[in-house]
């Protein structure tokens, strides 16, 4: 629950990762199942923490998209009954503009307003996207200018702690090893993915283009030649039999050599991040940075992203850690503004698993 966009009252997280833990990564049947299950005492929960009661409610925000289509379907139902019986206004609000309000609501809350343009780095488990977000009038509007074509980094993230035996999710498992290796050590070049030929609308308006498919596929080489399979092995088992592993307990379990791979493939996803985003800053003549979502969290990134701001002057804004991954009230943030405009989500809102945000570029 939030108040006035600025204030978050309760935040109440179910989380699912031991259910998927196991299978690494999130199985779509077990989402909407769990979501199915929790959404009611989460609702329940988030009001008696805000000490407030449904009738004093001023709107209910759901999420519309983009996401799993069964777990939405939960939510968009849930949330549709309950501001018809309660007769509430309903706020639609898209995901990834949660993403960016997670960082807005905080920004409101200490009185700051970012610099606009902001260029908007939503980085996550499903996207990698740059957005130029810009307020006129209460409103605001986003251009896409930026995307990956293949894994999103935090997918990357996931994926490469699986194939080395870590655990799910595998962001923060790299963030706490990476900086006990040598980052230099293997080398992971500059990911340049090669523009579609039209060349007058990219003169116009550029994209930005990320891949994080090869970087996974370079680390799964390395791994091969550098036959490392037995001791990903013994880690995994390892791991797998201590439920609560900390850091420590990984980190006694991998060698040099696997810690280095750690390292680079961390520094390589960074710095083609920071790379990207800072070009699209300047390329839009964005007067600020935004990074948030999952990968967010991550403190390479933030210490890279603030090194450059600061390089450049320009002011780099992350969620507090708390807010950087999924939660709902970034959701009520993004819903804010839209309330206050008189927007509301109509009778046949329902869930968009590919719901774009703003216009592209
Ligand atoms: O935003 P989020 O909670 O959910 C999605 O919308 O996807 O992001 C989850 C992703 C996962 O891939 C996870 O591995 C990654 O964010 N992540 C991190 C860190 N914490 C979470 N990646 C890198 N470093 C972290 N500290
Ligand atoms: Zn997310």
């Amino acid at each position: 629950m939030v108040r006035d966009g600025a204030e978050v009252l309760s935040n109440v997280i179910a989380s699912q990762i031991g259910t998927h833990a196991r299978y690494g990564g999130v199985v779509p049947e077990l989402a909407s199942r769990e979501h199915l299950r929790n959404i009611v005492p989460v609702v329940r929960a988030a009001l008696e923490q805000a000490g407030c009661g449904f009738s004093e409610l001023d709107a209910i925000a759901v999420t519309e998209g983009p996401g799993l289509a069964g777990a939405l379907l939960v939510g968009v139902m849930y949330a549709k009954g309950l501001a018809f019986a309660l007769k509430k206004p309903l706020i639609a609000v898209n995901h990834l503009e949660g993403h960016i309000h997670a960082v807005l609501l905080e920004a409101r809350k200490q009185q700051e307003d970012l610099p606009q343009p902001a260029m908007a780095l939503v980085v996550s488990g499903g996207h990698t996207h740059l957005y130029l977000a810009e307020e006129a009038g209460g409103v605001w509007r986003y251009k896409n200018v930026g995307r990956t074509v293949d894994d999103a980094a935090g997918e990357a993230f996931d994926k490469v702690a699986k194939l080395l035996g870590l655990g799910y999710p595998g962001g923060p498992w790299i963030d706490g090893l990476a900086p006990h290796g040598n980052p230099r050590a293997v080398a992971f070049g500059p990911v340049n993915v090669k523009q579609k030929p039209y060349r007058a609308a990219q003169e116009q308006s550029p994209r930005f283009l990320f891949s994080f498919s090869g970087m996974k596929t370079a680390v799964l080489r390395y791994v091969q030649t550098h036959a490392l399979a037995e001791s990903i092995e013994k880690r995994r088992r390892a791991l797998a039999g201590l439920p609560n592993a900390k850091l420590e307990d990984a980190l006694a379990l991998c060698d040099a050599e696997t810690l280095n791979l750690i390292a680079s493939f961390q520094r390589g996803v960074i710095d083609d991040l920071a790379r990207k985003t800072f070009a699209a800053a300047e390329q839009f003549h964005s007067a600020s940075i935004v990074a948030s979502g999952g990968v967010a969290a991550n403190r390479e990134l933030r210490t890279r992203f603030l090194a450059e701001g600061k390089k450049r002057k320009l002011p780099v804004a992350f969620p507090s850690l708390a807010l950087s991954t999924d939660n709902a009230a970034m959701i009520a943030a993004a819903a804010w503004p839209k309330f206050v405009a008189g927007d509301r989500a109509g009778e046949l809102l329902t869930a968009e698993p590919s719901l774009a945000l703003g216009s592209a570029s």
